[in-house]
């Protein structure tokens, strides 16, 4: 089958990859990953959270982060918000310093709903409407993270069916794209397939993004899978870093480095530069004491080092 000849990365390091690191994260050292990765020709990139620091400390310096980051044009840059609490902090700063587009964010399962957003599907879409509507209404762009589309680490499998539900759920307070995400990193091509069939249903294949967590070692070929369907957008963390605080057990997601290095050997576009891609992961990862989590990364800097 014919595959995109290009693909949209959006980077979730700075969010998705450091809201899970126990040790602080200075703000700077935050701004300073969102620097590399946009020099390093990413176009869109997941900021930070506007969630309750209480849940989630390190992402406790939002604010401070978002005025920090001397902006790119032509970069797209996005946070969390899952209530109007969290939008309207996003929207406190000058308009200049406003998120290009927000990510509301739900679950595929119940169970994974209670435990990270402290509500049941039905009503975290209740919380999201007013959400999407202010932001809209602002001309702020909204996507929809999906969570949990083919496991969950409290209720096992999840139903395509269920993600179909959700897409239908998020499309229906105007939500205007989504990410079919593998919280967990258990998926399989033909399960990650399934869930992008349910949601392609629901949504044009621009608007539907895979965001994979490599648990499981599968992220790469299940964004493959997702490609043979003709998806173009996906998430990944710079240096492989990452997880949800309340999918204990699951590690980062899939490292861009790897993505890159997979794209490019395809001849499919990116316009990322893996070399300084490479050196953005490295720098994240020196601050906080560790090696990239990137296999392609590690390959090119020991050939490198030569
Ligand atoms: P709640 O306790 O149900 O909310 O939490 P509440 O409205 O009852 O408020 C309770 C307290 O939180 C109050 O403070 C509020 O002011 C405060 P108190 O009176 O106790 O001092 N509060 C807030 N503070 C700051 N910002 C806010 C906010 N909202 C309420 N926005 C809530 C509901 C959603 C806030 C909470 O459950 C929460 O913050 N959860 C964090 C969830 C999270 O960030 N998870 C990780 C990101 S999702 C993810 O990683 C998955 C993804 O990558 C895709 C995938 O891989 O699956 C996207
Ligand atoms: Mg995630």
């Amino acid at each position: 089958m014919k595959l995109p000849t290009k693909v949209q990365l959006i980077d979730v390091g700075p969010r998705d990859g450091l809201q899970n690191e126990k040790q602080p994260v200075s703000a700077e050292v935050k701004i300073g990953l969102v620097h590399r990765l946009q020099e390093a020709g990413l176009t869109e990139i997941e900021v930070t959270s506007f969630v309750s620091p209480k849940w989630v400390p390190q992402m406790g310096d939002n604010a401070e982060v978002m005025h920090g980051i001397a902006r790119k044009p032509g970069v797209r840059y996005s946070v969390l918000t899952p209530n109007m609490k969290g939008f309207e902090a996003a929207i406190a700063a000058p308009r200049e310093e406003w998120p290009d587009e927000i990510v509301v964010f739900g679950a595929a399962s119940e169970a994974f709903s209670q435990k990270n957003i402290n509500c049941s599907i039905a009503e975290s879409i209740e919380r999201f409407a007013p959400v999407v509507a202010a932001a809209r209404e602002k001309g702020i762009a909204v996507r929809g993270a999906m969570s949990c589309t083919v496991g969950c680490p409290y209720e096992g499998d999840i139903a395509p069916e269920a993600v179909g539900r959700l897409a239908g759920l998020m499309k229906g307070i105007g939500v205007q794209r989504v990410d079919v995400a593998d919280t967990i990193g258990v998926g399989t091509p033909r399960k990650v397939q399934a869930a992008m069939e349910a949601t392609l249903a629901h949504y044009d294949v621009e608007a539907v993004s895979g965001h994979f967590h490599d648990t499981y070692g599968q992220a790469l070929v299940n964004t493959l899978a997702a490609l043979e369907l003709g998806v173009w957008n996906f998430q990944s963390s710079s240096a492989g870093l990452g997880g949800c605080p309340y999918a204990k057990g699951a590690t980062g997601n899939v490292a861009t480095e790897d993505v890159v290095y997979m794209l490019h050997g395809m001849g499919i576009a990116t316009g990322i530069d893996l070399d300084r891609l490479i050196d953005a992961g490295v720098y994240i990862s020196q601050a906080l004491g560790r090696e990239p989590n990137s296999r392609a990364s590690k390959a090119i800097r020991t050939k490198r080092a030569g």
